[in-house]
């Protein structure tokens, strides 16, 4: 590879600005010395970060044991050129450093993807063909502060682990709800927990984050330091940095009720009045968490409703789920316990779906009295009808769920600082709907998507027609072909555009990490 001497003057100096302001980066000469010899960022990155570069090799258990963890098949059949597994912050400071400067300089091969439990399905999101992974796996510390107030975790944590150490000393965190799902993703892209009616989105609930720049530089950013970068790393995902530390805010929790209730489905009408019924801020139990469940197999569905209440003080059930509780039921696991068994309860219900083709499509609409009973009704007609329709796709597993976003819920993030999902913006009670899919053939992955695609826009016409629209689309749910940073409102766009901007003055977030959802042009 030959280059030209303009661009090894402008990598000369990015690289001199960081060894003159970074001691813990390497020196300067050393790593162009590297770039140049073998024109590509893996070598580079195997020469500093020596043990901790895996290449795509039979021989090389860890380059495979890291394919075979991501959780869909379709992030499985990317093959990076090499995998970075950094087992602290200072690695991932060198690993950006490099990648930067390599990137800036052409050097092929410096395209990277930013990985920790590798939870989301699409192709791509935290994983890149050709180019460099940055597995955070090993970054998997929970370190709780002596006044047991914050609990430090580090982005490759599964929730799990991290509720296994929390549950022993009777403390909750704001996290995921089930065990193998990862934390960089999942609170980078907002975090909806057990404990959201009570303190809303994970997100809004860590105190300090810990981010790599663009530049290798480690920084953090709360209320005080980096105050734009704090509120911009909230629902921002992987667009201003790598996350290497979430400062967490501890709660007092003992066992509390939880489980699923599985119901037949003729009682559907009844489930989606009482849907709309419990997703009211005006009476919203804060305790209550609800995921109503419609799944079909063989084109057959059943109901199953994913309940916590994070008070085990009351006799079960609270009147927030009495008129759900008294309707005809399957079966019950409903107990009071931790956390842990509950997030494992449905680990185990999702047990089909790893390594499967997975797909998730998200849309958001407005609760409105009398009417979104209705609208939830039209949901599962279309439903139905895209179930029967993909009957023949091999393992088939088809479901929607319905998930209460009240106003109660997303305007606890102003005590926080704020972050950039935009539902402040709104007034409404808002419901999440997820349709999740999952698959044996990859041969069927453009009929599923097709298929998917129509639903999602027959949806939005039925919202609009029936007046419960709303633009917002989760980002930890969304499809690839979904736009959740459009979502969040001109006016967050605009503002993460201006961080990017004091942070990633050169957008390497925006050009040389492909995956996830970018701010756009
Ligand atoms: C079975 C299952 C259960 C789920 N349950 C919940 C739930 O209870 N609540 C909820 O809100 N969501 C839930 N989700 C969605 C989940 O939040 C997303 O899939 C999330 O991205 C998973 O996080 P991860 O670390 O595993 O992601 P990954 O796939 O590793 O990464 C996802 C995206 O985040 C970026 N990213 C990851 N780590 C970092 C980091 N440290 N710094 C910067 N960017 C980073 C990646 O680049 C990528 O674009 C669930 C998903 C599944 C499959
Ligand atoms: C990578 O991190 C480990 C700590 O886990 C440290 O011992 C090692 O020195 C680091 N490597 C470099 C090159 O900084
Ligand atoms: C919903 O609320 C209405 C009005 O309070 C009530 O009559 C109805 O029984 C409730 N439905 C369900 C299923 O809880
Ligand atoms: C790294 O980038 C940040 C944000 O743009 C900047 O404040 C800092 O001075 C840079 N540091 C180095 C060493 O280049």
């Amino acid at each position: 590879m030959v280059f030209s001497s303009s661009l090894w003057l402008s990598l000369l100096s990015v690289l001199y600005y960081i060894t003159l302001t970074n001691a813990a980066l390497p020196d300067l000469n050393a790593i162009i010395a590297q770039l140049k010899k073998n024109g590509a960022c893996c070598t580079a990155l195997d020469y500093f970060l020596p043990g901790k570069v895996h290449f795509n090799l039979p021989t090389d258990l860890a380059y495979q044991a890291s394919q075979l963890s991501f959780w869909s098949a379709q992030e499985q059949t990317l093959h990076p050129t090499c995998i970075v597994t950094p087992t602290s912050t200072q690695n991932v400071s060198i690993a950006v450093a490099i990648l930067n400067a390599g990137y800036q300089a052409n050097i092929k091969g410096c395209q990277f993807a930013v990985r920790s439990a590798g939870h989301t399905p699409q192709a791509g999101s935290a994983n890149i063909d050709g180019g460099v992974t940055i597995d955070l796996q090993s970054l998997n510390q929970v370190t709780i502060s002596s006044d047991q107030k914050i609990v430090s975790i580090g982005p490759g944590n599964r929730w799990g682990n991290v509720y296994a150490t929390l549950d022993n000393l009777n403390l909750a965190m704001v996290g995921g709800r089930v065990t193998p799902v990862g934390v960089g993703g999942l609170v980078t892209g907002g975090g909806v927990s057990f404990y959201s009616g009570r303190y809303g989105f994970a997100c809004d609930n860590i105190q300090t984050y810990e981010v790599v720049l663009a530049n290798g530089t480690i920084t953090t950013a709360s209320t005080n330091t980096n105050p734009t970068l704090f509120r911009a790393v909230k629902g921002g995902s992987n667009n201003f940095g790598v996350v290497t530390r979430f400062d967490a805010k501890l709660h007092q929790q003992t066992a509390f009720w939880g489980g699923t209730i599985f119901q037949p489905i003729t009682n559907k009408e009844a489930v989606f009045e009482f849907f709309q019924n419990f997703t009211v801020s005006a009476t919203y139990d804060p305790y209550a968490a609800l995921i109503s469940g419609f799944a079909w197999v063989e084109g057959i569905a059943t109901i199953a409703h994913i309940i916590a209440y994070t008070n085990g003080d009351v006799v079960w059930p609270p009147p927030t789920f009495k008129p759900l509780n008294d309707m005809p039921k399957v079966s019950t696991t409903i107990r009071k316990d931790k956390i842990s068994s509950f997030a494992l309860e449905i680990e185990g219900s999702l047990a089909l779906t790893n390594s499967h083709n997975n797909l998730f499509v998200t849309l958001t609409f407005v609760n409105k009295p009398g009417v979104s009973q209705d609208f939830m009704a039209e949901v599962y007609e279309l439903s139905d009808a895209v179930a029967k329709e993909l009957i023949t796709v091999v393992g088939l597993i088809f479901t929607f769920t319905l998930q209460p976003m009240t106003n109660s819920i997303y305007s606890k993030s102003a005590a926080t600082g704020g972050n950039v999902l935009g539902l402040d913006r709104f007034k409404d009670d808002l419901i999440n709907l997820l349709f999740t899919v999952s698959w044996t053939l990859p041969t069927d992955n453009a009929r599923v998507e097709a298929a998917m695609q129509g639903l999602e826009d027959a949806i939005v016409a039925k919202e609009k027609q029936m007046g419960v629209f709303n633009e917002f689309v989760y980002l930890n749910y969304a499809a690839e072909w979904q736009d959740p940073i459009q979502g969040y409102g001109a006016a967050n766009v605009a503002f993460m555009k201006s961080v990017s901007k004091k942070y990633d003055p050169n957008g390497l977030f925006q050009k040389a990490v492909p995956g996830g959802y970018k701010l756009g042009a």
